[in-house]
């Protein structure tokens, strides 16, 4: 393709020399010439030229405008620009430079002279364009790469949410409905949307230390003995270690793996850490008396007084081996007196304002015998 260059200059009698001094290139180059900065700018955007030469002296505006106008605008900020300057101009030079000019010519032009600088001007926008072009398709990579990882990342939650429905055969799709009740929740709150996005999937592993409890005890279909109440209690504490194990074999493991590869490891996760603080809290209650540690109000961190909140509800509106599902009024018939005992009274105003929301995500995700949640169910918006 052949290369396109601007002459810009108010002289008619100049231009038409250019055009003499320009007649052996035709082959290789296509010309275009302007009379003033605002021509020369709308025939640029219209047809982008590979660079330009501009006279400096002009009546309206002059070359310094030209150069501010054309690196201002996100089409022509990096075309090369060669300023032309005449007979006493000398002092403009620096400024020129300094403003942005690529180059710069002495009136009287000499004909090869502008033909090298063109050549040059055209080798520096080729590299440009090279450079600009490699790094687009670099930024492509890094959105691919990013991307895997994210979808890396969402199915590892995903099958450890999976493992501990197993172990807990009868909530089906259970923790996939927690999860959006728990979004919503925060997202009516007016949490930021990175807590939103966070919560959405970390609220999935809330009961994953159920897989350390025993199947008599998990499973048993009549009510628990206390002493086997307190071995279910466990599985906050299961849930929390599973989810911020740094045990030293696991600092080992990571520094075997991933250490070894980028040399920028850190401890810091932020979705492990909430989904950890919500697998440990998500049975305290904000007038005290929930378990395993018996905080109250604020000390039970935001995310895990919103999971109590959705999994309760969940649980209430769900069939169960040992209840049928309720109705919403039978739900809020329960659910309503612990307002400021069981529930954060923030979070609970919340769900009463979105129960026709609640009830949707009920519909979507119904309980099934065979549950098999869908991971795109839970893609992050
Ligand atoms: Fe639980
Ligand atoms: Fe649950």
């Amino acid at each position: 393709m052949k290369s396109r260059i601007l002459f810009v200059d108010d002289d008619e009698g100049v231009l038409g020399g250019y055009r003499l001094a320009m007649r052996g290139e035709r082959t290789n180059w296509d010309f275009e010439f302007a009379t003033g900065v605002d021509e020369a700018l709308r025939m640029a955007c219209e047809n982008l030229p590979d660079a330009v030469v501009s006279d400096y002296n002009m009546p309206e505006k002059n070359g310094f405008d030209l150069i501010c106008e054309f690196r201002a605008c996100n089409a022509t900020k990096d075309i090369p620009i060669t300023i032309v300057t005449g007979i006493g101009e000398e002092s403009l030079k620096r400024r020129a430079l300094d403003q942005g000019a690529t180059d710069l010519l002495a009136k009287p032009v000499d004909a090869s002279d502008l033909i090298s600088r063109i050549r040059n001007m055209l080798k520096l926008k080729s590299y440009q364009d090279t450079i600009k072009q490699q790094n687009a398709e670099l930024e492509q990579k890094v959105l691919e790469r990013t991307a895997q990882l994210e979808r890396s990342r969402l199915e590892i939650v995903w099958r450890l949410a999976m493992a501990g429905e197993y172990r807990d055969e009868n909530t089906g799709n259970h923790v996939i409905r927690v999860g959006w009740f728990s979004r919503l929740l925060a997202e009516a709150i007016g949490c930021p949307l990175d807590f939103c996005r966070r919560l959405f999937l970390s609220s999935l592993l809330h009961d994953i230390g159920k897989i350390g409890i025993p199947d008599g005890i998990l499973l048993k279909p009549a009510s628990l003995e206390p002493g086997e109440w307190e071995i279910m209690k466990r599985h906050c504490l299961i849930g929390s270690r599973i989810l911020r194990d740094t045990s030293l074999a696991f600092q080992n493991l990571a520094a075997e793996i991933v250490l070894e590869d980028t040399q920028t490891g850190t401890d810091e996760n932020p979705f492990l850490e909430m989904a950890s603080r919500i697998a440990m809290a998500h049975h305290e209650k904000w007038g005290g008396g929930g378990y395993p540690l018996g905080i109250s109000g604020e000390n039970i961190p935001l995310e895990a007084r919103i999971v109590a909140v959705a999994d309760v509800f969940d649980a209430l509106s769900s069939p169960r081996p040992y209840k049928r599902a309720y109705n919403e009024s039978e739900v809020l018939g329960i659910m309503r007196p612990q307002m400021g005992l069981h529930f954060d009274p923030l979070v609970f105003q919340a769900f009463l304002s979105h129960l026709s929301e609640f009830q949707e995500v009920l519909q979507r995700f119904p309980e099934v015998e065979e549950s098999t949640p869908r991971i795109e169910n839970i893609r992050v918006r």
